[in-house]
């Protein structure tokens, strides 16, 4: 809309003016904030701006390539596709315990994401360096890191782009941080991001690192994403009648989690030993209490079967009616 359309030409012109002829870097996640602050720098800088995107393996299915088919395909912004893979999955090999694999992953992170900057601090995608570190900060983490976060914190330690650390001697670029999250939404849709990803869930930082139980391993982490993909397909085309909205839009978070536990199944004449995944779905406005989602059976059902026929090596389904607390919303 037009209030919006204003917004967006006074946020460049703010950029532009802070930022003049210098050159940013920003970490970019595939999570709404980072991607509406990308989006805005880009539109305000074009190639000034290179966005580095670390890709730690624990993805959810084709992610890595619908963030390079976005901002570098659609938008034609710089970005950097770190491939860690493989750094990622070797350092959490054999750790089953949820705070240390959190520790590893938020650690990595930080590491890989700073020796990008600090090439991109070195010499730029130009002649001169980069001078500026984007992060897509908004205004409820502002009031958060202010005091309440500390809580929450001791619970789980929290990782996600936006938290790493000043260290690089870079100065802060940080546009969205008047914004409430409804209000990144509407400025993103009004940069031209596509609905279905302003109006995602929300994604933790270390992924399905914290939704694969015990110790991570490539082909657990291959069959999640499978299994998740599923569950959200089916949860985006399922319409209740009484609201006319998708399964997906009615609930906060809905994922899948993968339990390193096998359980004996029958398939045609043979017997089979597989793994369970558990279907998790929640409603909630604000994430620290939340309700498990009373979805259809009909819809349970489907994502049921689908996920025992199409994906090999998982042979049972459970669906998780925890609600939070005493149950946090993620499995780790
Ligand atoms: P819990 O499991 O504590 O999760 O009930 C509350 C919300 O926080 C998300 N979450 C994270 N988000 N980095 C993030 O950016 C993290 O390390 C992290 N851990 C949990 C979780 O997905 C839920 O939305």
């Amino acid at each position: 809309d037009w209030i919006m359309g204003n917004y967006v030409d006074e946020a460049v012109a703010r950029i532009r003016e802070q930022v003049g002829d210098e050159e940013v870097i920003l970490g970019l996640s595939g999570g709404v904030d980072s991607s509406v602050a990308a989006a805005l720098i880009h539109r305000a800088i074009g190639d000034q701006l290179t966005c580095v995107f670390v890709d730690h393996g624990l993805l959810r299915l084709n992610e890595g390539q619908m963030v390079m088919d976005m901002f570098a395909g659609r938008l034609h912004a710089k970005v950097v596709h770190v491939q860690a893979q493989a750094q990622f999955l070797g350092h959490l090999q054999g750790v089953t315990d949820p705070e240390q694999k959190r520790k590893i992953i938020g650690r990595e992170f930080v590491e890989v994401f700073q020796a990008e900057a600090a090439k991109l601090k070195a010499a730029g995608t130009g002649a001169k360096g980069a001078k500026w570190l984007a992060q897509g900060t908004i205004y409820p983490d502002v009031v958060e890191s202010g005091g309440t976060a500390s809580k929450k914190a001791t619970i789980k330690s929290h990782h996600n782009v936006g938290g790493l650390p000043a260290t690089l001697g870079l100065k802060l670029l940080e546009p969205l941080r008047e914004l409430f999250k409804d209000e990144v939404r509407e400025l993103g849709v009004a940069l031209g991001l596509p609905h279905d990803m302003v109006y995602r869930h929300p994604f933790p930082g270390p992924g399905l690192g914290v939704r694969i139980l015990g110790e991570v391993k490539p082909e657990f982490a291959a069959l999640l994403q499978r299994a998740d993909a599923i569950f959200i397909d089916e949860l985006r085309a399922a319409i209740d009648p009484a609201t006319g909205k998708s399964w997906y839009d009615l609930t906060s978070q809905a994922f899948v989690v993968f339990v390193p536990v096998k359980s004996v199944g029958v398939m045609g004449d043979g017997r089979t030993y597989e793994h369970v995944v558990a279907l998790r779905a929640v409603q909630t406005s604000d994430f620290m209490t939340a309700d498990w989602a009373e979805l259809p059976y009909s819809l349970l059902k489907k994502v049921s079967s689908r996920i025992i026929n199409e994906v090999r090596g998982i042979n049972r389904v459970t669906y998780d009616v925890s609600s939070k607390p005493p149950a946090t919303i993620e499995w780790e």
